[in-house]
């Protein structure tokens, strides 16, 4: 059952409740009200009665005068007079003053009215034995009580309904944000980041619906940022690929060639016996087959940066400054290695903000020294990468490199700061990871 509709139930109970306990605690007021009010009637009458009987003896006209008696009765509200005879037939009656519609017996009933009547003997007369029976007539008081109670319960009923739609109406707009907050919660689900909600609710609800947008703002920009990294990704991939074969074309294809044109003439001076000149081409050979070997090895180096987990941590990082040595001959490297082997996923991390952090430099700080230091703290790697070029922001890349770096180091639970070095000289990055404990040490 919808909370609403509970609400509203349980609402409406209570108010029947109400309504039947005030209807109780009336009903036996007026009940008390009645009694009293017949009680004294009755007392009135008898007393009437009692006078009327002293006279009678006296009187000439005892019938007459017992039948006047009785019309005195006429229109009273509260007590009905008969004169019975000796045999008990009726002899005269009063008329009791009638109602518009009778009450229903069940509401008589409940009152309980009692019809305890009263039979007075007639003094002795000329008109003979006889009584005069006096009986009270609630009917009257009971139907005005009747009618007053109907118009009470119309009101009640009425004021009821019209409370229990106010409830419905508040309780249904105090619920409309939350079916809304629902839906937005499955579109989320379904990958919908873009959905927002009006925050214009009972402010127990505002809180709710400010969360909601923040939590799919952050959801909205981190997808964004991840499809942004795997476009970066794949364009990165796209760079290396035609560097890679702009490096096989220019610098292995004419050594490749060179090397097959020494092996011709080789083979000519063999045949034509000049002996003498074949060492010069041998060394040439040799010459270019070093140089090839050489960027097979940087192209190596370029294509499997995941030698980390091979060949451990300090080799890859001693590989990739020697990349950057023959690339960048008047940059100088300061490299401090821990003595430990690291491995595993920290290695990985760590290997990543060497990486990034080299590439930085050379890219925006046009630095004369770079200093690389892994050390061990308590519990913990620390990385730093520094390097004394200029520390001036500098537009054009796309800015992931330092977003890609936290990720990484946040995602094991590790650090990291960056930004301008020391007195505004040159770049720092320092990075605090956890140790690794398991599989990281020998
Ligand atoms: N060593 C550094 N020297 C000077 N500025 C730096 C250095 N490292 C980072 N920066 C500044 O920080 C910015 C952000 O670096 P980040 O690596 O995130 O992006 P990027 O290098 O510009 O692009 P990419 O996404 O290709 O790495 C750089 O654009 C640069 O202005
Ligand atoms: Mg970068």
């Amino acid at each position: 059952m919808p909370l609403r509709v509970r609400i509203i139930l349980v609402i409406g109970l209570v108010l029947l409740l109400a309504m039947t306990l005030g209807t109780l605690v009336a009903g036996y007021e007026v009940r008390r009200a009645l009694s009293a009010e017949l009680t004294a009637g009755m007392g009135g009458a008898r007393q009437t009665v009692a006078g009327a009987f002293e006279d009678l003896p006296q009187s000439d006209h005892p019938a007459r005068d017992l039948r006047e008696l009785v019309e005195t009765f006429d229109g009273n509200r509260h007590v009905h007079a008969a004169l019975l005879g000796a045999e008990g037939q009726t002899v005269a009656v009063s008329h009791t003053q009638q109602g518009d519609a009778p009450p229903p017996g069940w509401f008589r009933a409940l009152l309980k009215i009692p019809p305890s009547s009263m039979a007075l003997p007639l003094p002795q007369t000329r008109f003979g034995a006889g009584q005069l029976v006096l009986t009270p007539t609630p009917d009257l008081d009971v139907g005005a009580t009747w009618n007053e109670f109907l118009a009470l319960m119309g009101v009640l009923v009425v004021t009821a309904m019209a409370g229990l739609l106010m409830v419905y109406m508040v309780i249904t707009a105090a619920f409309r944000p939350l079916t809304v907050l629902a839906q937005r919660f499955a579109g989320l689900g379904g990958g919908d980041y873009a959905g927002r909600v009006a925050e214009t609710g009972a402010p127990e609800v505002l809180h709710l619906q400010r969360g909601f947008n923040l939590m799919a703002g952050a959801l909205e920009a981190t997808s964004a940022r991840n499809r942004q990294l795997a476009e970066q990704l794949a364009n990165l991939q796209e760079e290396e690929r035609a560097d890679i074969a702009r490096d096989l074309h220019d610098e292995i294809g004419p050594h490749l060639f060179a090397v097959s044109l020494d092996a011709e003439v080789i083979a000519q001076f063999a045949a034509s016996g000049r002996h003498d000149a074949i060492p010069e081409r041998v060394q040439e050979i040799q010459s270019a087959v070093r140089y090839m070997q050489k960027q097979v090895r940087d192209l190596l180096v370029r294509l499997r940066p995941t030698q980390v987990t091979e060949f451990g941590l300090n080799a890859a990082i001693e590989d990739l400054v020697r990349f950057w040595a023959t690339r960048q001959p008047d940059l100088l490297f300061d490299l401090a290695l821990p003595d430990e082997a690291i491995s595993g996923p920290t290695a990985e991390v760590a290997y990543r903000i060497v990486q990034e952090g080299v590439n930085n430099a050379v890219r925006h700080g046009k630095p004369g020294l770079i200093r690389i230091a892994l050390a061990r703290g308590k519990d913990e790697l620390l990385v730093t990468v520094e390097d004394d070029g200029s520390s001036q922001s500098v537009a054009g890349g796309s800015g992931l490199g330092l977003i890609g770096m936290r990720e990484r180091v946040e995602a094991g639970g590790g650090s990291l700061t960056y930004g301008p070095g020391a007195a505004g000289q040159g770049w720092s990055v320092q990075a605090r990871l956890a140790w690794p404990h398991e599989e990281g040490q020998s």
